[in-house]
């Protein structure tokens, strides 16, 4: 039988919670775990269904992994190559981040075309390019990669866009590569410097993540040891515009205000109260928002994308208008129709959505379409007068862990059926 999440919205929301760690962090930290020679724990797992495909495609590849209270357990000491069909890899966008650590371990790697969130084409034309701008032999066929690395060799590449999976994956491939790389043109995201820390954490030498920039030099060989992985800055950025768009006071730990600095000040701009400290950050909204007359999503540290949804609600019910355009996918306005069951009043025009605020929204019975348009079903549930129950919930289930339980410590009316 299919679950649903069911809400009685119209309440103001009440409460502290912790963050959980970054599932955009952990993918290809996971991924890097193949790179090791000994045994690597990762502090505060996420019990998240991308996080459990991807255990399960290292464990394709005989690496064993398991849960030790809330660390994960990774042993890649026994890798062993095997090919990636498609039953493990349309499950997730992040299937990819596997190419340069096989290849850096087997010197090849036979996997299929990623999956992932349908909201746009989502090509991995840029992996690819740098992959054979270092000397690997990729063959594309009937929806398989063929990649054999015996030939690469440390250079310098300089991506066509500032793409965080392909930044992450060549940086993974150049690790073990005699010589000095420099990638150029590279995503700047949290979660790239991320996996610098944890990467150099292992004895890799890195630097530069966080910058246009990053230089690779080669080592022989990763040991193991701990890692704690960073905080979900995309959570952290759900729960304060879900209080944003419902009102009340929250408090939110274990998360870091810097990576969250675009999103805080467009918030500041509107009537929120909003205090922030190293590692929490407290939201108080107690009357209607004005509208913000103008976003885009751009790469970081601009407004991300995976707050795009979500950011749709609090201006569906702001007073004002607002133009939301969104500049990284081609098919990310998916929770606009949803919206509409319930009462907004969205234009969409190309890549640009303009939304007229409205007094409420009303319950409705409605459909996830992608991860983020669900969790921004969920806040528009939690704002709406009345019951909406919102179906395909496993999309959800990929970027949060149990989120009505979380929605349920702020005092919101919501259940799992
Ligand atoms: C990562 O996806 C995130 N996923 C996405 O989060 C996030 O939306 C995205 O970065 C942008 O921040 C993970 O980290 C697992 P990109 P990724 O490569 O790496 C185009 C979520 O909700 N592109 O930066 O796939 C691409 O089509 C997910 O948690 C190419 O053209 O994003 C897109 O238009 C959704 N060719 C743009 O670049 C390529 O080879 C940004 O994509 C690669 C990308």
């Amino acid at each position: 039988m299919e679950e649903k999440l069911i809400i009685n919205g119209g309440k103001k929301l009440y409460g502290q919670i912790k963050v959980d760690s970054s599932k955009n962090a952990f993918l290809p930290i996971l991924a890097g775990t193949l790179l090791c020679n000994n045994q690597v724990c990762l502090k505060n797992y996420v019990n998240l269904s991308d996080l459990r495909a991807m255990r399960q495609i290292l464990e394709e590849l005989d690496c064993n992994t398991y849960l030790n209270g809330n660390n994960l357990i990774i042993d890649p000491t026994n890798a062993s190559f095997s090919r990636i069909g498609h039953e493990l890899t349309t499950k997730l966008r992040a299937s990819i981040f596997l190419l340069g650590p096989m290849l850096a371990r087997f010197k090849k790697a036979i996997i299929a075309y990623p999956g992932g969130c349908r909201i746009g084409a989502r090509p991995i034309d840029i992996h690819l390019k740098g992959l054979r701008a270092l000397g690997a032999k990729i063959i594309e066929r009937h929806g398989y990669l063929y990649c054999y690395g015996e030939n690469m060799k440390s250079g310098t590449f300089v991506l066509d866009f500032a793409s965080v999976g392909a930044t992450e994956s060549l940086m993974m491939s150049a690790i073990l590569l005699s010589g000095r790389t420099t990638l150029k043109n590279v995503a700047k995201e949290p979660e790239v410097e991320d996996l610098q820390n944890f990467l150099n954490a292992m004895g890799a030498r890195i630097n530069g993540a966080g910058t246009d920039t990053i230089v690779i030099d080669g080592v022989n060989s990763l040991s193991g040891g701990e890692y704690c992985v960073m905080s979900d800055r995309i959570v952290a950025g759900t729960y304060l515009l879900a209080a944003a768009s419902c009102g009340g006071e929250i408090e939110l730990t274990n998360t870091n205000p810097k990576h969250n600095e675009s999103l805080i000040s467009f918030l500041s701009q509107t009537a929120c109260k909003i205090e922030t400290f190293s590692d929490k950050i407290k939201l108080k909204a107690d009357k209607r928002l004005s509208s913000i007359k103008k976003i885009q999503t751009l790469p970081y540290p601009n407004f991300p994308t995976d707050l795009q949804p979500q950011m749709m609600v609090l201006q569906s019910v702001s007073e004002g208008t607002c133009l939301l355009t969104e500049n990284l996918f081609e098919n990310r306005f998916g929770i606009v129709s949803e919206l509409d069951k319930m009462g907004a009043d969205i234009t969409i025009k190309n890549h640009s959505a303009l939304i007229r605020g409205v007094e409420k929204l009303y319950g409705a019975d409605v459909f996830a379409t992608d991860l983020r348009a669900g969790a921004g079903l969920v806040l528009a549930g939690l704002v709406a007068e009345g019951y909406t129950t919102i179906s395909n919930i496993d999309f959800i289930d990929r970027g949060y862990e149990k989120i009505e339980e979380k929605f349920k410590l702020l005092q919101a009316d919501i259940k799992r059926i």
